[in-house]
């Protein structure tokens, strides 16, 4: 068993399900060169959460809905869930607006609409699915449902206003509320579901009268009241539903994801010493009794087999790690390392597109790139691979039970022989036969005396030197 943080597993939607995630905002708060929803929460595009979350419910239709010039979102988007479609809303008129600009590619869809957000990223699809089939006392599944929260700090939220009977009357935008109505604690969050052909014919007779001049999705409700259909909220945790529209609301998101990771990697049987201080990606994948150090960091794409351990200040990415394996302290591999069981990386070594064999080890001060290593070799303090010659990069290859002295460096691409030894300080220039010694280094000589000598003739260039100075 191992535990992955992004739960890939589907959830039943009871009707044919089309999705809309609303990305058209200019989200001018982050001031940043880099759309909004293409901002990272644990390693993935914010969209790239809400689609996942998306995708869980088995859409029939997936459409992502960008604004002008939103080419880098749609590109971004085709490649996160391919067969999206994109749809553009060329000037941001509101939330209802933005899905009539689905319409067309939901043209010919019978089933259920869902709205979501790019900019809201933590997102479950297990809330997402209790807004399938919210059922009132007399059986009948309202046509319109949102899901809403309850806070006592509603802020600028649209308010919840509820009917007598527990249904939902209309949804009020705080800025267009009495102070009555602000006083409600009940809130949108702004995901709504209900069935798409009358969702769809809501939206169509949607009004800009109101403070912002814009055509609100949240007026659906109080339309499909006036038709004599039903509207309910349903309630989830304002955690969920953050909704990111600057920096420091960006952190706050990284941070609950990092607390839903980390309970999620302890819940599948890997111990953290200091959870607070692991930081995991939206992939990331520890095996059971795998044990994390404190000050660990993972980018995307790491897995940790079962019992492998890494010590504290390791930064993991694009890595897998067979069971038995003990990485750092301070240890980095990134960009497509594989580490064989029961190896030793210790503190202060660099792998960079690195296959290292069983039982290799390389403990101390050492930079292996492009290298494959075969099992049981052993890679001494300071063995550099020379990778890149400043135009190219190059392979090393060290086979099984080669030793590696301290200090030496392999100039790539070249290999080293199975059971090779190569001597402490030795440039390897050319590939070692196996079982061969390589040895290159400078003869020492060493002369009796002269170390008084030499010290003499120093000091006396020095006092020369100061003499001078004087004038
Ligand atoms: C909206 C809701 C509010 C709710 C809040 C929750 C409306 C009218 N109000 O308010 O009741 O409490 O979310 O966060 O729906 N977007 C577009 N195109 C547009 C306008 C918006 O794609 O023309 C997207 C934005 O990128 C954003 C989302 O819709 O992701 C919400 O828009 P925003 O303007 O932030 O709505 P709020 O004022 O926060
Ligand atoms: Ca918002």
């Amino acid at each position: 068993m191992q535990s992955d943080t992004d739960d890939i597993s589907p959830l039943a939607w009871p009707r044919p399900l089309a999705v809309v995630v609303l990305a058209a905002g200019r989200g001018t708060r982050m001031r940043s060169a880099l759309p909004k929803v293409l901002h990272p929460v644990g390693g993935l595009a914010m969209v790239g959460h809400v689609l996942a979350a998306a995708r869980r419910l088995a859409p029939a239709r997936l459409v992502v809905v960008v604004g002008a010039g939103g080419v880098a979102v749609a590109e971004a988007v085709q490649s996160l869930a391919p067969g999206t479609v994109v749809a553009e809303q060329a000037e941001p008129r509101g939330t209802g607006h933005a899905v009539q600009c689905a319409a067309g590619a939901l043209a010919g869809f019978e089933g259920d609409l869902l709205v979501l957000y790019g900019d809201v990223p933590l997102i479950t699809a297990e809330t997402l699915a209790r807004l399938a089939d919210p059922r009132l006392p007399d059986g009948s599944l309202p046509p319109v449902r949102v899901l809403g929260f309850e806070t006592p700090e509603p802020g600028g939220y649209g308010r919840l206003v509820t009917a007598p009977d527990g249904t939902l009357a209309r949804i009020v935008e705080a800025r267009d509320a009495t102070t009555r109505e602000r006083a409600i604690t009940a809130c949108n969050s702004g995901v709504m579901a209900g069935d798409a052909a009358t969702v769809l014919r809501l939206l169509a007779r949607l009004t800009p009268d109101n403070d912002q001049g814009e055509l609100y999705l949240t007026d659906a409700v109080g339309l499909a009241r006036d038709e004599g259909l039903d509207a309910v909220a349903v309630m989830g945790a304002m955690a969920e539903t953050l909704g990111i529209n600057d920096r420091a609301e960006l952190a706050r998101a990284e941070a609950g994801f990092q607390d839903r990771a980390r309970l999620a990697a302890m819940r599948g049987g890997a111990t953290l010493t200091a959870p607070q201080t692991v930081f995991l990606a939206h992939d990331t994948v520890l095996g059971r009794d795998v044990t994390v150090g404190p000050n660990v960091a993972f980018g995307p794409g790491v897995r940790v087999e079962d019992g492998a351990r890494i010590e504290a200040f390791c930064h993991l990415a694009d890595t897998a790690v067979a069971g038995g394996a003990v990485i750092g302290p301070f240890a980095r591999l990134r960009g497509g390392c594989e580490i064989g069981r029961d190896t030793r990386i210790g503190n202060f070594v660099e792998m960079k597109a690195a296959r290292f064999g069983e039982r290799a080890k390389a403990a101390h001060l050492t930079y292996v790139g492009d290298a494959e290593v075969g099992a049981g070799a052993n890679l001494g303090a300071g063995t550099v691979t020379c990778n890149y010659d400043g135009v190219d990069k190059h392979r090393t290859t060290i086979g099984p039970g080669a030793f590696i002295g301290t200090h030496a460096s392999l100039i790539a691409p070249v290999t080293v022989g199975e059971g090779a030894y190569v001597a402490t300080g030795t440039v390897v220039t050319r590939d070692v036969e196996p079982g061969a010694l390589a040895i290159a280094r400078v003869a020492q000589d060493n002369r009796q005396g002269a170390a008084a000598r030499l010290r003499q003739a120093m000091l006396a260039r020095q006092a020369a030197r100061r003499a001078k100075a004087a004038g």
